[in-house]
């Protein structure tokens, strides 16, 4: 196989070392290119062709379907694993020993607490206001609390910074949640599992005992693995972006938070629920709702469908579709939007349209369908979403720190006015 590859600009010709990676994927080095070119740079809107770094996180192929953390497969984490040991695999590279993950825990349970006053910032927001938004800016706000800057060339000051955003950020989701539905705000029980302990932080009431649900907290821990990271998504590639400017860990995790709200990204589940509703609304006509997706004159998309990198099927899908069967199933939920769900899938996958385009059942088609068997209402969740996603993020912020990466700073095509004379307003 060539090392090489060659470029040919004006009868000149340039060669570029040829990069690959441990799973055979190949890659255009062109970080010279400006140099020997004069100037000469790429175009590449929502860079679908290029790779903005070298990371050891995530292997993911679309074609085929595959999705691994550290080269573990995701079908064998789900099943195996706990979400706490993921977020250990994919932040520190190996699954923790016994000892390392009971310390792991312990070092969270120990900042498990947030500053009392940072209820008075979310007293501020309107009932109203979106979780992620809260969240994002919640998230952003512990910097107030924790100003220290993390400095990389120490592995504790980083370890500290980490463990002290998982043990926070449970506590912040659910105090977005306790807000919107009116609830006390309350902590955690540090007797408990990291996941356990969060659905309890959403869900206890202030009367009464609280009993936990061996199968919500199941589930829940599921859907945190297959949200955990996957590669560089919009999302991460911002947490990346911020972080590169030596922009502190929080804060490049609260602006992932905003990149993460939107409904192309993980915005979607909360999306893909309210279509369904709004098909069941209309009276469950799936094959009209079809029809929109298709007209290009009609902006309505098949929500929870298509993926920018799978284009045979999501494999986290894959699994979140038999367990939300097993949960609807063990909570006794019998939910009509399930069924439309159903049809939908059934007919996107034999339409001309949807398989010419390679446009599967994406993550979201069906965790939301589980939230809302769980009794999380739509606006959570995406932030269900970001708590899964965390350590991720985490991961690859210490990932871009380590390597000690260059700020990023993409180039353009400029497409303005040439250079043109100043007109005063009376003469304009
Ligand atoms: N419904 C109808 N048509 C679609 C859909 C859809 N959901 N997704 C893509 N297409 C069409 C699109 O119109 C285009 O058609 P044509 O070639 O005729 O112009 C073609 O398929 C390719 O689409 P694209 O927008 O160029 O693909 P992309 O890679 O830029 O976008 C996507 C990927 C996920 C943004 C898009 O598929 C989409 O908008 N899906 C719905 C939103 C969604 O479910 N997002 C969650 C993604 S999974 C969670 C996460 O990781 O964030």
């Amino acid at each position: 196989m060539s090392k090489t590859a060659t470029l040919q600009i004006d009868g000149k010709s340039y060669e570029f070392p040829l990069v690959t990676g441990t799973e055979k994927e190949r890659a255009i080095d062109i970080k010279t290119l400006r140099g020997v070119t004069g100037g000469v740079t790429t175009i590449d809107p929502g860079y679908k062709n290029t790779g903005s770094c070298e990371s050891a996180i995530t292997f993911l192929n679309g074609e085929e379907g595959i999705l691994r953390y550290r080269g573990y497969a995701i079908e064998e984490l789900a099943e195996k694993a706990d979400f706490l040991e993921v977020a250990y695999l994919l932040i520190f590279g190996e699954l923790p020993t016994k000892h390392e993950l009971d310390k792991f825990h312990a070092d969270i349970k120990a900042q498990s607490h947030v500053d009392e006053d940072v209820k008075k910032i979310l007293d501020g927001f309107p009932k109203s206001a979106h979780p992620m938004g809260v969240l994002s800016s919640l998230t952003s706000a512990l910097v107030a609390f924790n100003p220290s800057s993390v400095n990389v060339d120490s592995e504790e000051e980083m370890y500290n910074a980490i463990v002290r955003l998982m043990a926070k950020f449970p506590v912040l989701t659910a105090w977005a949640y306790r807000k919107r539905v009116g609830l006390p705000l309350d902590y955690g029980d540090d007797s408990l599992g990291y996941v356990d302990n969060f659905v309890k932080m959403m869900f206890k009431k202030p009367s009464g005992d609280y009993n936990s649900n061996k199968t919500i907290v199941e589930a829940m821990d599921k859907l945190l693995i297959l949200h955990a990271d996957h590669e560089q998504n919009c999302s991460t590639s911002t947490v990346r972006m911020v972080g590169s400017s030596h922009a502190g860990l929080f804060v490049s995790i609260s602006a992932g938070i905003a990149a993460l709200w939107g409904p192309l990204h993980g915005g979607a589940n909360q999306a893909v629920i309210e279509m369904l509703e709004a098909i069941k609304e209309d009276g469950g006509d799936t094959h009209k709702f079809m029809q929109k997706a298709k007209d290009k004159e009609d902006p309505f998309r098949l929500m929870g469908f298509g993926h920018r990198v799978y284009k045979n099927f999501d494999p986290r899908a894959k699994i979140i579709k038999k367990s939300a069967d097993d949960v609807l199933e063990a909570l006794g939920v019998d939910d009509p939007v399930l069924d439309i769900a159903k049809d939908l899938e059934k007919e996107a996958l034999s339409d001309n349209y949807f398989v010419d385009r390679k446009l599967y059942p994406n993550v979201d088609f069906y965790s939301g369908i589980i939230y809302r068997a769980m009794g999380i209402p739509v606006e959570m969740f995406t932030p269900m979403f970001a708590l899964g996603r965390l350590p991720g993020w985490i991961a690859q912020w210490r990932e871009m720190r380590l390597r000690k990466e260059p700020i990023g700073r993409p180039r353009q095509v400029y497409i303005g006015e040439n250079l043109r004379p100043f007109k005063s307003v009376e003469n304009r």
